[in-house]
């Protein structure tokens, strides 16, 4: 079986910055895979890269068996693929419906839309209660569940999360993680960027860890939580 997404010796540069070298990873369907790493290792560029915001300088990238090379980010959407972007990027002055609408921007089956809004209200209350008010009033953690309810409005067939939990207190990163298992066992498939490598590797069935524009080490998400150098340089043990 070929997996949903493929990703061969990716190379993206900003100017003459390599951030990323040459990268090489999979995601098979219904898997969550995430991505670790020190800041500045090129973890977002590759979500971004894979997204069709930045243009690769090398390597392939399959989606569903298509090559993406070329494809603009809005087809890229069409496809099947979401991102929720580090930093949230919500509407602050559209309500939390409207922003939910505009995650549907490719739809126009207004019915499934609803359903669909519907669907991000049962996974996140707070927003069917708050679906009125402006994004911008919501809590950081309300707007990242608001911004991962969006991305799932394009009906993705893979959810790229760039670090959800990111400025969030315990108890929401908690809520988020979550929801990251729950939309895994209704069938989604995950590429999960997170800080705290605990909680990700915790629920990813693959990790890798990414150093400097590089995959330095790879496996499952029980063997890195067990590898005595993850543990160390990520989990905060001497
Ligand atoms: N727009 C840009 N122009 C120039 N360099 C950039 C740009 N964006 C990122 N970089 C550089 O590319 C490298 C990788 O950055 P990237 O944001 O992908 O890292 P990251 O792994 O997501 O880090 P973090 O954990 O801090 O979010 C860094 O050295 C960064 O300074
Ligand atoms: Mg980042």
């Amino acid at each position: 079986m070929t997996a949903l997404l493929e990703v061969e010796d990716l190379k993206v540069a900003y100017g003459k910055i390599e951030a990323v070298k040459g990268i090489s990873f999979s995601v098979e369907a219904g898997q969550i895979v995430t991505l670790i790493g020190t800041n500045g290792a090129g973890k977002t560029t590759t979500l971004r890269t894979l997204s069709g915001l930045l243009k690769p300088a090398a390597g392939r990238v399959l989606f569903d068996g298509k090559p993406l090379s070329g494809i603009p980010a809005h087809k890229i959407v069409a496809l099947g693929l979401a991102h929720s972007p580090e930093g949230r990027h919500i509407f602050p002055r559209l309500t939390i419906a409207e922003n939910l609408q505009l995650g549907a921007f490719l739809r126009s089956d207004k019915a499934g839309i609803e359903k669909d809004i519907q669907r991000a209200y049962d996974l996140f209350p707070i927003l069917g209660e708050r679906r009125k008010q402006a994004a911008g009033t919501l809590s950081g953690g309300e707007q990242q569940m608001l911004a991962m309810g969006r991305a799932l409005m394009s009906q993705p067939k893979l959810l790229m999360l760039d670090e959800p939990s990111m400025g969030l207190s315990p108890i929401m990163m908690q809520k988020i993680m979550a929801t990251i298992a729950e939309l895994k066992s209704q069938g989604m498939t995950i590429l999960l960027i997170e800080q705290n490598a605990q909680a990700a590797l915790s629920l990813a069935d693959h990790g890798h860890v990414m150093e400097i524009g590089k995959i330095v080490l790879s496996g499952t998400g029980q063997d890195l939580l067990h590898d005595e150098s993850v543990r160390k340089a990520y989990l905060g043990e001497d």
